[in-house]
Order: C-alpha cells, then sequence, then structure tokens
C-alpha cells in the first residue's frame, strides 16, 4: 500500500517559543510514526527551531516553505529565494488560493516559481483551485483545494474530490495528487480512501498537537 503524504500548512501562525512546545506534545501524543510520511510547512523564521525539535524527537519528517521568490539571488528586497533555504526545507507551497487572492499571485508567477524551487532542488507542491486551474511544466505533486473548503468546517464531498483527481492524475499525468480543505482527523481517513488521491494538507488541523498527531494516526 502506498505511504500517504500529510502535508501541515501552518499557515502565518505561531512563534518561535510555541514551536518546542507544540512539537513536545505533540511527541508525547503520538503513538510510532504512523504510516504517513509528513511533511510541516512553518513561517521562515520557525524553521530553524522546526529542524531542531524534529532532530531532539527523532522524528522522520520533513520540512517545507510556504512560499519562494521568483527571483534568484540579487537585488530583491524582502524576498527569500529558494537557494536560500534548500538546507532546511524538502518542499515548497505554489499557488496557494491565499496567496493568489491576498498577494496577486498571477499564473505567470507561479510559474517562475516552480522554475526557481526547481532549479535550487526543492520539490513544489502546487496548489489548484478546480480542474481549470493552469499547471505549470514538470511539477509531479498538485494538491486539489477548493476555496470554499479552506479554514471553513465544510469540506468537498469526497465523490467530487475523486472526480478531481481522478482528472489530475489520469488527464493532467500527475503522478502524486493530495486534497486540502477542512481536512481533520474525523474526516482524514475518508479522503484517503479515494482512489486517485495521495495525501492530505490540513492547515487548521495541524496547528493544534493533540489534533495533528490524532489525525497522522487515523491516516
Ligand atoms: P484548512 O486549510 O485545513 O484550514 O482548510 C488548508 C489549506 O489552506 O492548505
Amino acid at each position: 500500500m502506498r505511504k500517504p503524504l500529510i502535508i501541515g500548512n501552518w499557515k502565518s501562525h505561531k512563534s518561535r517559543s510555541a514551536v518546542k512546545e507544540w512539537f513536545d506534545e505533540i511527541a508525547a501524543h503520538l503513538v510510532g510514526h504512523g504510516a504517513a510520511e509528513i511533511v510541516l510547512c512553518p513561517s521562515f523564521p520557525l524553521l530553524d527551531s522546526c529542524q531542531q525539535s524534529l532532530k531532539a524527537h527523532g522524528l522522520p519528517w520533513k520540512l517545507g516553505v510556504q512560499d519562494i521568490s521568483m527571483f534568484g539571488e540579487g537585488k530583491h528586497t524582502g524576498e527569500v529565494n529558494a537557494s536560500q533555504v534548500k538546507d532546511l526545507a524538502t518542499f515548497v507551497l505554489v499557488g496557494h488560493s491565499e496567496r493568489r487572492t491576498e498577494l496577486h499571485e498571477s499564473n505567470d508567477m507561479l510559474s517562475e516559481k516552480v522554475k526557481r524551487a526547481l532549479e535550487a532542488g526543492l520539490q513544489p507542491i502546487f496548489f489548484v483551485q478546480d480542474k481549470e486551474t493552469p499547471i505549470p511544466p514538470n511539477v509531479s505533486i498538485v494538491a486539489y483545494e477548493p476555496v470554499f473548503a479552506i479554514g471553513t468546517g465544510s469540506p468537498d464531498n469526497p465523490e467530487n474530490v475523486e472526480s478531481v483527481a481522478y482528472f489530475l492524475k489520469h488527464e493532467k499525468k500527475i503522478p502524486t495528487v493530495l486534497y486540502g480543505g477542512s481536512v481533520d482527523n474525523t474526516n482524514v481517513g475518508v479522503f484517503l480512501t479515494c482512489q486517485s488521491i495521495d495525501g492530505v494538507v490540513p492547515g487548521t488541523a495541524s496547528l493544534d498537537p493533540i489534533i495533528f498527531s490524532k489525525l497522522i494516526q487515523n491516516a
């Protein structure tokens, strides 16, 4: 059986001091490491503390960043480029609907970000909001996240999730397809039994270590 991928998207939450507490608590609640491959995506300033906590607790998880610059190294004030994070992170989230809406990231900008990630050896996880969202070349992990399901407690129904995931896998030839949008410890099993779904992207449910540990256990 395939190992499901669980991507915890912390978004713009938590401080450096909260990281240690979160890890101490989750390590106390996790029974074994579960069957899933876990990736945690904190904000940039927390990467280092997350790396230390993973090591301290012997957790075989990977880290991801929630964004990277569409530019390489250079005169780009405020930007964090892909090569600056590649020693800390394995994955990068690209195309999340919050960034498309709040930061006006266009399809062209997102294609550049995918290129920069791949050049630096980071694995992009590309977000689509529906079947029509354009997917840049050479993307091998796509997360389907319908806007209405994000942070609302009302996930998309599993039949629709499977239909979009099937389309991405078989028409768009994407090897790894994830679902995100109000995934929690109570519904994770339902999404992971969808034939074309390889993993999930919990946001809210990754913030509480007890809920996240239950989600991992139920995956
Ligand atoms: P949610 O967020 O689990 O809180 O709906 C998921 C996401 O936006 O990645």
